[in-house]
């Protein structure tokens, strides 16, 4: 019987696997020293979801001053469409249930990403013109206590 996908703190031993995940899902993938650094922070908290050695997913986000902030959350190509994404971001919400808000941006032509934010209950609140490197626009998506009831909402 396959391994049940668990969520645990990511390592440094983990960079490696998170960088492939994050290369695979980005036009303009964040460097793996990027994630190195995330991990000495004290506000940033960085999670795999792993199926024993397999690391399948990640997210990276950061707590400031009762807020999150969504840097960043991807799931390997032969993972998705599994409920894992839906998984890392509610355990966000989980894991800060203080959260009064939580905020990303996401490339506007991310369809899958937008649906998935959508679906917890994020709303666009703005929009970047040429935002990345490659002139696409970044929507700003925010989702609040306020409107949503809280993180046992969803
Ligand atoms: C966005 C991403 C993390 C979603 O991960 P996932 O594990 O496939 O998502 P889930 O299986 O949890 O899907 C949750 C919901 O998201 C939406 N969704 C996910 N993939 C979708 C797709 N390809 N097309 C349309 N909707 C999609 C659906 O609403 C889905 O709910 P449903 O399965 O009940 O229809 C994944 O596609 C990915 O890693 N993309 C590359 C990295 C990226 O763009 N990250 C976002 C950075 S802002």
């Amino acid at each position: 019987m396959p391994a049940e996908v668990r969520l645990r703190p990511m390592t440094a031993a983990d960079l490696p696997a998170v960088a492939a995940i994050e290369a695979a899902g980005h036009p303009t993938p964040r460097a793996t020293q990027a994630f190195a650094d995330d991990l000495a922070l004290d506000h940033a908290r960085l999670w795999v979801a792993a199926r024993g050695a397999e690391i399948l997913g990640f997210i990276d986000y950061w707590v400031v001053a009762g807020e999150v902030e969504l840097i960043d959350v991807a799931v390997a190509p032969a993972a998705r469409r599994q409920g894992l994404g839906r998984r890392l971001v509610e355990h966000l919400r989980a894991d800060v249930p203080e959260a009064t808000a939580v905020h990303l941006e996401v490339r506007a032509g991310n369809a899958p990403a937008i649906a998935l934010y959508r679906g917890l209950g994020f709303v666009e609140v703005g929009r970047r013109r040429r935002y990345y490197a490659d002139g696409e626009d970044a929507l700003l998506l925010s989702w609040s206590s306020a409107s949503d009831g809280g993180p046992s909402a969803s």
